[in-house]
């Protein structure tokens, strides 16, 4: 075909490990509860900002440096975050990419995260701990859709690429990376049960 594929969008998804996933978030999901109990500001925060969930991100950002869970967490991410930094083709001479933030979401039925990007960052991502089935996946936007104006839509049935929103299921044990420049939602969780995932910035120093 003489078409290429130009200024791709790319997306990271992968297990984070081979084995020992349950235990690994048996223990995320326990501290992840006496977070919750313990963060009385982070739950007023959610309660303002998040409403029928709670979330660490205005009160307990930096989860790495404060629990050996979490900085293990850190530490699995890494293959991860160095394999898609070389697909990307970041030129890393001289510089280092560091998780600078993480913070957990605890989301209930009609929970919602609206549209965001992640200022001040150069990836961002989410681990999965708990996804009861059927809960909202991460919906991501193509970033030119502002661009689109006049174009004409695609066909319903096109190729992810040629989709204007692209959803990620949310998989307990999975791990996603994006560059934090990509809008991206947590639509209204429709089940009932807790879907819990830890969220996280790498930045560039
Ligand atoms: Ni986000």
């Amino acid at each position: 075909m003489p078409v290429r594929s130009l200024f791709p969008t790319l997306v990271y998804t992968a297990r984070l490990q081979g084995a020992g996933t349950a235990a690994f978030n048996h223990e995320l999901l326990r501290e992840t509860a006496q977070i919750r109990d313990h963060d009385a500001p982070g739950r007023k925060w959610s309660a303002k900002r998040y409403p029928g969930g709670y979330t660490s991100y205005g009160s307990l950002c930096h989860l790495q440096k404060m629990s050996q869970t979490f900085a293990t967490l850190e530490k699995k991410l890494r293959r991860h975050v160095n394999a898609y930094v070389r697909q990307l083709e970041f030129d890393m001479e001289g510089r280092t990419l560091a998780m600078t933030d993480c913070w957990v979401n605890v989301m209930s039925r009609q929970v919602v995260h609206g549209l965001h990007l992640h200022p001040l960052a150069t990836i961002s991502g989410t681990y999965y701990v708990k996804t009861p089935r059927g809960c909202a996946g991460l919906k991501l936007e193509d970033p030119r859709l502002d661009r689109f104006m006049a174009a004409p839509p695609r066909r319903a049935n096109s190729r992810d690429e040629h989709q204007p929103w692209v959803t990620i299921p949310a998989v307990a044990g999975n791990v996603v990376l994006f560059e934090s420049w990509l809008r991206h939602e947590v639509p209204p969780n429709r089940v009932a049960g807790e879907r819990v995932s830890i969220s996280f910035n790498y930045n560039w120093f």
